[in-house]
Protein backbone atom coordinates (compact mmCIF):
# COMPACT_ATOMS: atom_id res chain seq x y z
CA UNK A 1 0.00 0.00 0.00
CA UNK A 2 0.94 3.49 -0.45
CA UNK A 3 0.18 6.87 1.34
CA UNK A 4 -1.73 9.42 -0.99
CA UNK A 5 -0.10 12.53 -0.93
CA UNK A 6 -2.35 15.10 0.44
CA UNK A 7 -2.40 18.53 -1.59
CA UNK A 8 -2.43 20.19 1.76
CA UNK A 9 0.36 18.64 4.00
CA UNK A 10 -1.11 18.46 7.25
CA UNK A 11 0.90 19.99 10.05
CA UNK A 12 0.01 17.36 12.68
CA UNK A 13 2.09 16.88 15.94
CA UNK A 14 2.31 13.17 16.32
CA UNK A 15 3.08 11.17 19.19
CA UNK A 16 4.39 7.90 18.45
CA UNK A 17 4.86 5.03 21.63
CA UNK A 18 6.50 2.29 20.70
CA UNK A 19 6.65 -1.16 22.52
CA UNK A 20 8.84 -3.87 22.98
CA UNK A 21 7.76 -6.34 20.06
CA UNK A 22 9.63 -7.10 16.80
CA UNK A 23 7.14 -4.57 15.36
CA UNK A 24 9.14 -1.93 16.70
CA UNK A 25 11.56 -2.22 13.42
CA UNK A 26 8.68 -1.05 10.79
CA UNK A 27 7.48 1.99 13.53
CA UNK A 28 10.84 3.68 11.76
CA UNK A 29 9.53 3.30 8.43
CA UNK A 30 5.89 4.97 10.05
CA UNK A 31 8.47 8.06 11.28
CA UNK A 32 9.44 8.21 7.92
CA UNK A 33 6.09 8.72 6.27
CA UNK A 34 4.45 10.68 8.77
CA UNK A 35 6.97 13.18 8.24
CA UNK A 36 7.16 13.41 4.65
CA UNK A 37 3.20 13.89 4.77
CA UNK A 38 4.47 17.63 6.47
CA UNK A 39 3.92 16.30 10.35
CA UNK A 40 6.08 16.68 13.62
CA UNK A 41 6.67 13.87 15.13
CA UNK A 42 8.03 12.97 18.70
CA UNK A 43 8.76 9.23 19.74
CA UNK A 44 8.48 7.65 23.11
CA UNK A 45 9.98 3.92 24.11
CA UNK A 46 9.28 1.51 26.83
CA UNK A 47 12.32 -0.53 28.07
CA UNK A 48 11.68 -3.46 26.59
CA UNK A 49 11.36 -1.45 23.10
CA UNK A 50 14.98 -0.42 23.44
CA UNK A 51 15.96 -3.72 23.25
CA UNK A 52 14.31 -4.12 19.71
CA UNK A 53 15.51 -0.78 18.25
CA UNK A 54 17.84 2.07 19.53
CA UNK A 55 16.42 5.22 20.43
CA UNK A 56 18.74 6.33 18.03
CA UNK A 57 17.13 5.65 15.43
CA UNK A 58 13.75 7.39 16.28
CA UNK A 59 15.98 10.18 17.30
CA UNK A 60 17.36 10.79 13.71
CA UNK A 61 14.55 9.72 11.74
CA UNK A 62 11.56 12.00 14.04
CA UNK A 63 14.75 14.98 14.43
CA UNK A 64 13.43 14.80 17.91
CA UNK A 65 15.12 13.70 21.24
CA UNK A 66 13.52 10.36 22.26
CA UNK A 67 11.67 10.06 25.38
CA UNK A 68 11.57 6.69 28.00
CA UNK A 69 11.09 7.66 31.44
CA UNK A 70 8.45 8.62 33.27
CA UNK A 71 9.87 11.03 35.50
CA UNK A 72 12.41 13.02 33.51
CA UNK A 73 15.19 15.20 34.99
CA UNK A 74 15.95 16.74 32.07
CA UNK A 75 12.14 18.85 31.84
CA UNK A 76 11.65 21.96 33.84
CA UNK A 77 8.79 20.81 36.40
CA UNK A 78 10.18 16.73 35.77
CA UNK A 79 6.47 16.59 34.20
CA UNK A 80 7.70 15.49 30.59
CA UNK A 81 4.48 13.10 29.91
CA UNK A 82 2.34 15.43 30.60
CA UNK A 83 3.76 18.45 28.29
CA UNK A 84 4.06 15.55 25.68
CA UNK A 85 0.51 14.95 26.03
CA UNK A 86 -0.31 18.21 26.00
CA UNK A 87 1.66 18.78 22.66
CA UNK A 88 0.21 15.45 20.69
CA UNK A 89 -2.53 16.48 18.48
CA UNK A 90 -3.03 12.63 18.39
CA UNK A 91 -0.86 9.76 20.21
CA UNK A 92 -0.35 7.05 18.53
CA UNK A 93 1.18 3.72 20.08
CA UNK A 94 2.71 1.21 17.40
CA UNK A 95 3.71 -1.79 17.68
CA UNK A 96 0.98 -1.88 21.07
CA UNK A 97 1.79 -4.86 22.86
CA UNK A 98 -0.91 -6.93 24.62
CA UNK A 99 0.91 -6.01 28.20
CA UNK A 100 0.49 -2.32 27.46
CA UNK A 101 -2.83 -2.93 26.18
CA UNK A 102 -3.71 -4.19 29.57
CA UNK A 103 -2.96 -1.76 31.58
CA UNK A 104 -4.49 0.89 29.40
CA UNK A 105 -7.74 -0.78 29.47
CA UNK A 106 -7.16 -0.66 33.67
CA UNK A 107 -5.98 2.27 34.02
CA UNK A 108 -2.33 1.71 35.13
CA UNK A 109 0.41 4.20 34.59
CA UNK A 110 3.27 2.27 35.59
CA UNK A 111 5.66 3.22 33.09
CA UNK A 112 5.75 6.50 30.57
CA UNK A 113 3.48 5.29 27.46
CA UNK A 114 0.73 4.35 29.94
CA UNK A 115 0.99 7.51 31.64
CA UNK A 116 0.57 9.08 28.66
CA UNK A 117 -2.10 7.23 28.13
CA UNK A 118 -3.92 8.09 30.41
CA UNK A 119 -2.38 12.20 30.80
CA UNK A 120 -3.94 12.27 26.58
CA UNK A 121 -6.98 14.43 25.81
CA UNK A 122 -6.19 13.65 21.91
CA UNK A 123 -7.65 10.93 19.85
CA UNK A 124 -5.90 7.62 20.48
CA UNK A 125 -4.89 5.16 17.83
CA UNK A 126 -3.42 1.67 18.66
CA UNK A 127 -2.18 -0.11 16.06
CA UNK A 128 -1.68 -4.09 18.16
CA UNK A 129 1.45 -6.66 17.36
CA UNK A 130 1.48 -9.85 19.47
CA UNK A 131 1.26 -13.80 18.97
CA UNK A 132 -2.04 -14.83 17.21
CA UNK A 133 -2.73 -17.21 20.46
CA UNK A 134 -2.17 -13.92 22.54
CA UNK A 135 -4.33 -11.59 20.22
CA UNK A 136 -7.40 -14.91 20.63
CA UNK A 137 -7.15 -15.21 24.15
CA UNK A 138 -10.36 -13.72 25.88
CA UNK A 139 -8.87 -11.64 27.81
CA UNK A 140 -7.12 -9.29 25.42
CA UNK A 141 -10.33 -8.85 23.47
CA UNK A 142 -11.97 -8.42 26.12
CA UNK A 143 -9.04 -5.48 27.23
CA UNK A 144 -9.40 -4.61 23.25
CA UNK A 145 -13.49 -4.37 23.40
CA UNK A 146 -13.11 -1.95 27.25
CA UNK A 147 -10.60 0.94 25.36
CA UNK A 148 -13.11 0.46 22.04
CA UNK A 149 -15.16 1.94 24.55
CA UNK A 150 -13.28 4.68 25.78
CA UNK A 151 -13.02 5.56 22.19
CA UNK A 152 -9.76 4.18 21.69
CA UNK A 153 -8.90 3.53 17.37
CA UNK A 154 -7.22 0.37 16.49
CA UNK A 155 -5.22 -0.31 13.34
CA UNK A 156 -5.41 -3.79 12.53
CA UNK A 157 -3.68 -6.37 13.52
CA UNK A 158 -3.67 -8.43 10.18
CA UNK A 159 -3.38 -11.66 9.61
CA UNK A 160 -0.29 -13.72 8.01
CA UNK A 161 3.00 -15.13 9.04
CA UNK A 162 4.69 -14.26 12.32
CA UNK A 163 8.10 -13.82 13.71
CA UNK A 164 7.82 -16.98 16.16
CA UNK A 165 6.99 -18.76 13.28
CA UNK A 166 2.83 -19.13 13.56
CA UNK A 167 0.28 -17.99 10.81
CA UNK A 168 -2.58 -15.77 12.24
CA UNK A 169 -3.88 -12.60 13.18
CA UNK A 170 -1.38 -10.13 15.45
CA UNK A 171 0.68 -8.40 12.32
CA UNK A 172 1.40 -5.11 13.21
CA UNK A 173 -0.46 -3.24 10.20
CA UNK A 174 1.93 -1.26 7.83
CA UNK A 175 2.86 1.59 8.24
CA UNK A 176 1.76 3.05 5.17
CA UNK A 177 -1.57 1.59 6.19
CA UNK A 178 -1.25 2.97 9.96
CA UNK A 179 -0.18 6.41 8.10
CA UNK A 180 -3.21 6.58 5.92
CA UNK A 181 -5.55 6.16 9.07
CA UNK A 182 -3.86 9.15 10.90
CA UNK A 183 -3.70 11.56 7.50
CA UNK A 184 -7.38 10.71 6.23
CA UNK A 185 -8.96 10.95 9.77
CA UNK A 186 -7.75 13.78 10.90
CA UNK A 187 -10.18 15.99 9.05
CA UNK A 188 -13.08 15.94 11.87
CA UNK A 189 -15.02 18.83 11.49
CA UNK A 190 -17.57 18.10 8.38
CA UNK A 191 -19.95 17.38 10.51
CA UNK A 192 -19.97 20.55 12.83
CA UNK A 193 -23.27 21.58 14.21
CA UNK A 194 -24.96 18.23 12.51
CA UNK A 195 -27.52 16.10 14.88
CA UNK A 196 -26.59 12.39 13.42
CA UNK A 197 -29.47 9.86 14.65
CA UNK A 198 -28.18 6.01 14.52
CA UNK A 199 -29.96 2.62 15.32
CA UNK A 200 -27.31 -0.04 16.42
CA UNK A 201 -27.54 -3.81 17.48
CA UNK A 202 -30.49 -6.04 17.24
CA UNK A 203 -33.97 -5.98 18.60
CA UNK A 204 -35.45 -8.70 20.89
CA UNK A 205 -39.15 -9.95 20.57
CA UNK A 206 -40.31 -12.08 23.52
CA UNK A 207 -42.30 -15.47 23.45
CA UNK A 208 -42.30 -15.31 26.81
CA UNK A 209 -39.92 -14.56 29.74
CA UNK A 210 -37.14 -16.68 28.56
CA UNK A 211 -37.45 -17.10 25.01
CA UNK A 212 -37.43 -14.37 22.25
CA UNK A 213 -36.99 -13.74 18.32
CA UNK A 214 -34.47 -11.98 17.36
CA UNK A 215 -31.87 -11.25 14.22
CA UNK A 216 -28.11 -11.79 14.07
CA UNK A 217 -26.03 -8.54 14.64
CA UNK A 218 -23.75 -7.40 17.54
CA UNK A 219 -23.91 -3.68 17.20
CA UNK A 220 -20.42 -3.40 15.93
CA UNK A 221 -21.17 -1.85 12.50
CA UNK A 222 -23.74 1.12 13.88
CA UNK A 223 -21.62 1.51 17.16
CA UNK A 224 -18.70 2.53 14.82
CA UNK A 225 -20.68 4.77 12.79
CA UNK A 226 -21.51 6.64 15.85
CA UNK A 227 -18.04 6.66 16.56
CA UNK A 228 -16.74 7.82 13.06
CA UNK A 229 -19.68 10.85 12.83
CA UNK A 230 -18.82 11.84 16.41
CA UNK A 231 -15.34 12.48 15.77
CA UNK A 232 -16.42 13.90 12.54
CA UNK A 233 -17.87 17.11 15.01
CA UNK A 234 -21.73 15.49 15.09
CA UNK A 235 -23.67 15.72 17.99
CA UNK A 236 -24.99 11.84 17.79
CA UNK A 237 -27.43 10.12 19.61
CA UNK A 238 -27.60 6.13 19.65
CA UNK A 239 -30.20 3.93 19.57
CA UNK A 240 -29.32 0.50 20.53
CA UNK A 241 -30.51 -2.73 21.42
CA UNK A 242 -28.89 -5.42 23.35
CA UNK A 243 -25.01 -5.81 22.56
CA UNK A 244 -22.16 -6.59 24.49
CA UNK A 245 -20.55 -3.70 23.87
CA UNK A 246 -18.84 -0.55 25.88
CA UNK A 247 -20.82 2.57 24.70
CA UNK A 248 -18.71 5.50 23.05
CA UNK A 249 -18.39 7.88 25.37
CA UNK A 250 -19.79 12.03 25.17
CA UNK A 251 -22.97 10.21 23.01
CA UNK A 252 -26.50 10.19 24.05
CA UNK A 253 -26.88 6.55 24.15
CA UNK A 254 -30.58 5.19 24.37
CA UNK A 255 -30.79 0.82 25.62
CA UNK A 256 -34.10 -0.43 23.81
CA UNK A 257 -34.68 -4.14 23.56
CA UNK A 258 -37.73 -4.44 21.50
CA UNK A 259 -38.74 -3.36 17.82
CA UNK A 260 -41.51 -1.31 19.41
CA UNK A 261 -38.92 0.55 21.58
CA UNK A 262 -36.87 1.08 19.02
CA UNK A 263 -39.42 2.79 16.97
CA UNK A 264 -40.75 4.88 19.96
CA UNK A 265 -37.20 5.84 20.56
CA UNK A 266 -36.37 6.59 16.90
CA UNK A 267 -39.58 8.11 15.96
CA UNK A 268 -39.51 10.72 18.58
CA UNK A 269 -36.38 12.00 17.69
CA UNK A 270 -35.77 11.56 14.27
CA UNK A 271 -38.11 15.32 13.53
CA UNK A 272 -35.40 17.20 15.30
CA UNK A 273 -32.44 15.20 13.95
CA UNK A 274 -30.80 16.21 10.48
CA UNK A 275 -29.11 12.90 9.54
CA UNK A 276 -30.70 9.03 10.23
CA UNK A 277 -28.78 6.34 9.95
CA UNK A 278 -30.26 3.00 10.75
CA UNK A 279 -28.11 0.06 11.01
CA UNK A 280 -30.18 -1.89 13.78
CA UNK A 281 -31.23 -5.33 12.55
CA UNK A 282 -34.56 -4.96 13.47
CA UNK A 283 -37.33 -8.09 13.52
CA UNK A 284 -39.19 -7.82 11.10
CA UNK A 285 -41.72 -10.02 13.12
CA UNK A 286 -43.10 -10.27 16.52
CA UNK A 287 -45.23 -12.91 18.82
CA UNK A 288 -48.77 -11.32 18.98
CA UNK A 289 -48.97 -12.02 22.43
CA UNK A 290 -45.81 -12.45 25.17
CA UNK A 291 -46.89 -15.47 26.94
CA UNK A 292 -46.27 -13.89 30.76
CA UNK A 293 -45.05 -16.98 32.18
CA UNK A 294 -42.44 -19.63 30.63
CA UNK A 295 -44.26 -22.19 28.39
CA UNK A 296 -43.63 -25.61 29.34
CA UNK A 297 -42.75 -28.15 27.18
CA UNK A 298 -45.76 -30.08 27.90
CA UNK A 299 -48.03 -27.73 26.51
CA UNK A 300 -46.54 -28.13 23.19
CA UNK A 301 -46.39 -25.04 21.61
CA UNK A 302 -46.07 -25.73 18.09
CA UNK A 303 -47.07 -22.55 16.46
CA UNK A 304 -46.29 -18.67 17.15
CA UNK A 305 -49.09 -16.17 15.79
CA UNK A 306 -46.68 -13.58 14.28
CA UNK A 307 -47.31 -9.88 13.39
CA UNK A 308 -45.09 -7.73 11.53
CA UNK A 309 -42.95 -5.11 13.28
CA UNK A 310 -43.67 -1.24 12.49
CA UNK A 311 -41.01 -0.44 9.44
CA UNK A 312 -38.86 2.49 11.20
CA UNK A 313 -37.07 3.51 8.67
CA UNK A 314 -39.71 4.07 6.34
CA UNK A 315 -41.65 5.87 8.39
CA UNK A 316 -38.62 8.54 9.56
CA UNK A 317 -38.18 8.82 5.79
CA UNK A 318 -42.34 9.66 5.88
CA UNK A 319 -41.78 12.00 8.24
CA UNK A 320 -43.48 15.67 7.30
CA UNK A 321 -39.35 17.13 8.79
CA UNK A 322 -37.95 13.89 7.46
CA UNK A 323 -34.11 14.15 8.09
CA UNK A 324 -31.18 12.37 5.24
CA UNK A 325 -32.62 9.13 5.65
CA UNK A 326 -29.69 6.32 5.16
CA UNK A 327 -30.47 2.90 5.59
CA UNK A 328 -29.23 -0.38 5.27
CA UNK A 329 -29.65 -3.70 3.46
CA UNK A 330 -28.63 -7.38 4.50
CA UNK A 331 -28.60 -9.64 2.22
CA UNK A 332 -27.73 -13.01 1.12
CA UNK A 333 -28.33 -12.97 -2.73
CA UNK A 334 -28.84 -10.48 -5.35
CA UNK A 335 -27.56 -7.50 -3.31
CA UNK A 336 -28.05 -4.52 -5.66
CA UNK A 337 -31.32 -5.72 -6.80
CA UNK A 338 -32.83 -5.97 -3.31
CA UNK A 339 -31.04 -2.52 -1.96
CA UNK A 340 -32.53 -0.37 -4.89
CA UNK A 341 -35.84 -2.16 -4.30
CA UNK A 342 -35.56 -0.84 -0.43
CA UNK A 343 -34.32 2.51 -1.12
CA UNK A 344 -36.99 3.47 -4.09
CA UNK A 345 -39.73 1.58 -1.66
CA UNK A 346 -39.08 3.06 1.54
CA UNK A 347 -37.67 6.86 -0.14
CA UNK A 348 -34.60 6.98 1.59
CA UNK A 349 -31.73 9.03 0.43
CA UNK A 350 -29.31 7.18 0.51
CA UNK A 351 -28.89 2.85 1.30
CA UNK A 352 -25.76 0.68 2.29
CA UNK A 353 -25.88 -2.85 1.54
CA UNK A 354 -23.86 -5.70 3.18
CA UNK A 355 -23.24 -9.60 2.55
CA UNK A 356 -24.70 -11.60 5.17
CA UNK A 357 -24.46 -15.10 5.82
CA UNK A 358 -20.90 -15.34 4.66
CA UNK A 359 -17.50 -16.32 6.03
CA UNK A 360 -16.04 -12.55 5.66
CA UNK A 361 -18.46 -9.11 6.65
CA UNK A 362 -21.66 -8.65 7.28
CA UNK A 363 -22.73 -9.32 11.25
CA UNK A 364 -20.54 -9.85 14.58
CA UNK A 365 -17.20 -9.83 12.32
CA UNK A 366 -14.68 -6.71 12.83
CA UNK A 367 -14.64 -6.67 8.84
CA UNK A 368 -17.54 -5.36 6.55
CA UNK A 369 -17.97 -4.30 2.85
CA UNK A 370 -20.53 -1.56 1.55
CA UNK A 371 -22.11 -1.28 -1.79
CA UNK A 372 -23.48 2.71 -1.75
CA UNK A 373 -26.64 3.25 -3.53
CA UNK A 374 -28.45 6.78 -3.77
CA UNK A 375 -30.66 8.32 -6.95
CA UNK A 376 -28.77 8.46 -9.67
CA UNK A 377 -25.57 7.17 -8.15
CA UNK A 378 -23.29 4.68 -6.45
CA UNK A 379 -20.03 3.75 -4.55
CA UNK A 380 -18.17 0.73 -3.66
CA UNK A 381 -16.60 0.51 -0.33
CA UNK A 382 -14.13 -2.96 -0.52
CA UNK A 383 -13.72 -5.19 2.50
CA UNK A 384 -12.04 -3.39 5.78
CA UNK A 385 -11.86 -2.40 9.51
CA UNK A 386 -15.54 -1.36 10.17
CA UNK A 387 -14.22 1.66 11.81
CA UNK A 388 -12.38 2.60 8.52
CA UNK A 389 -15.47 1.33 6.61
CA UNK A 390 -17.57 3.51 9.22
CA UNK A 391 -15.60 6.66 8.31
CA UNK A 392 -15.62 6.48 4.80
CA UNK A 393 -19.49 5.54 4.51
CA UNK A 394 -19.56 9.17 6.93
CA UNK A 395 -17.79 11.16 4.39
CA UNK A 396 -20.27 9.97 1.45
CA UNK A 397 -23.28 10.87 3.52
CA UNK A 398 -21.72 13.84 4.26
CA UNK A 399 -21.08 14.93 0.58
CA UNK A 400 -25.20 13.58 -0.49
CA UNK A 401 -26.29 15.35 2.79
CA UNK A 402 -24.56 18.62 1.92
CA UNK A 403 -25.75 18.50 -1.90
CA UNK A 404 -29.07 18.23 -0.60
CA UNK A 405 -28.96 20.90 1.14
CA UNK A 406 -27.29 23.12 -0.97
CA UNK A 407 -24.26 23.98 0.98
O1 LIG B 1 -24.13 -5.32 14.08
P1 LIG B 1 -23.02 -6.02 13.30
O2 LIG B 1 -22.71 -7.39 13.82
O3 LIG B 1 -21.82 -5.14 13.14
O4 LIG B 1 -23.59 -6.28 11.81
C1 LIG B 1 -23.93 -5.20 11.00
C2 LIG B 1 -25.24 -5.45 10.21
C3 LIG B 1 -25.03 -6.58 9.23
C4 LIG B 1 -26.39 -5.78 11.18
C5 LIG B 1 -25.54 -4.08 9.50
O5 LIG B 1 -24.48 -3.76 8.63
C6 LIG B 1 -26.85 -4.15 8.72
O6 LIG B 1 -26.92 -4.62 7.60
N1 LIG B 1 -27.94 -3.64 9.35
C7 LIG B 1 -29.32 -3.77 8.80
C8 LIG B 1 -29.83 -5.15 9.03
C9 LIG B 1 -31.25 -5.32 8.52
O7 LIG B 1 -32.14 -5.46 9.31
O8 LIG B 1 -31.38 -5.23 7.20
P2 LIG B 1 -32.80 -5.38 6.41
O9 LIG B 1 -32.41 -5.46 4.98
O10 LIG B 1 -33.59 -6.48 6.99
O11 LIG B 1 -33.53 -4.02 6.73
C10 LIG B 1 -33.45 -2.88 5.87
C11 LIG B 1 -33.45 -1.60 6.67
O12 LIG B 1 -34.73 -1.44 7.32
C12 LIG B 1 -32.42 -1.51 7.77
O13 LIG B 1 -31.89 -0.18 7.76
C13 LIG B 1 -33.19 -1.77 9.05
O14 LIG B 1 -32.63 -1.07 10.17
C14 LIG B 1 -34.56 -1.17 8.68
N2 LIG B 1 -35.70 -1.75 9.40
C15 LIG B 1 -36.05 -3.07 9.24
C16 LIG B 1 -37.18 -3.55 9.88
C17 LIG B 1 -37.94 -2.69 10.72
N3 LIG B 1 -39.01 -3.13 11.37
N4 LIG B 1 -37.56 -1.42 10.86
C18 LIG B 1 -36.47 -0.93 10.23
O15 LIG B 1 -36.14 0.24 10.38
Amino acid sequence: MTVTNLETPIKKHVLLAICGGIAAYKSAELVRLLRKQGCEVRVVMTHSAREFVSPLTFQALSGNPVHTELLDVEEENAMGHINLARWADVLVIAPATANTIAKCAHGLADDLVSTLFLAATCPVYMAPAMNQAMWNKTITQENIRQLEGCEVLFIGPNAGDQACGETGKGRMAEPAEICQRLLLESKSDILQGVKVLISAGPTREYIDPVRYITNRSSGKMGFALARAASRAGAQVSLVSGPVNLQPPPHLDVIHVETAAQMYDAVISRASKTDIYIGAAAVADYSPRVMEKEKVKKKDSLTTLLLHKTKDILADVAQLKNAPFTVGFAAETNDLAAYAQAKLSGKKLDMIAANWVGREQGGFDSNQNALEIFWKNGKASLPMTDKNQLAEQLINLITTRFNEKNRI
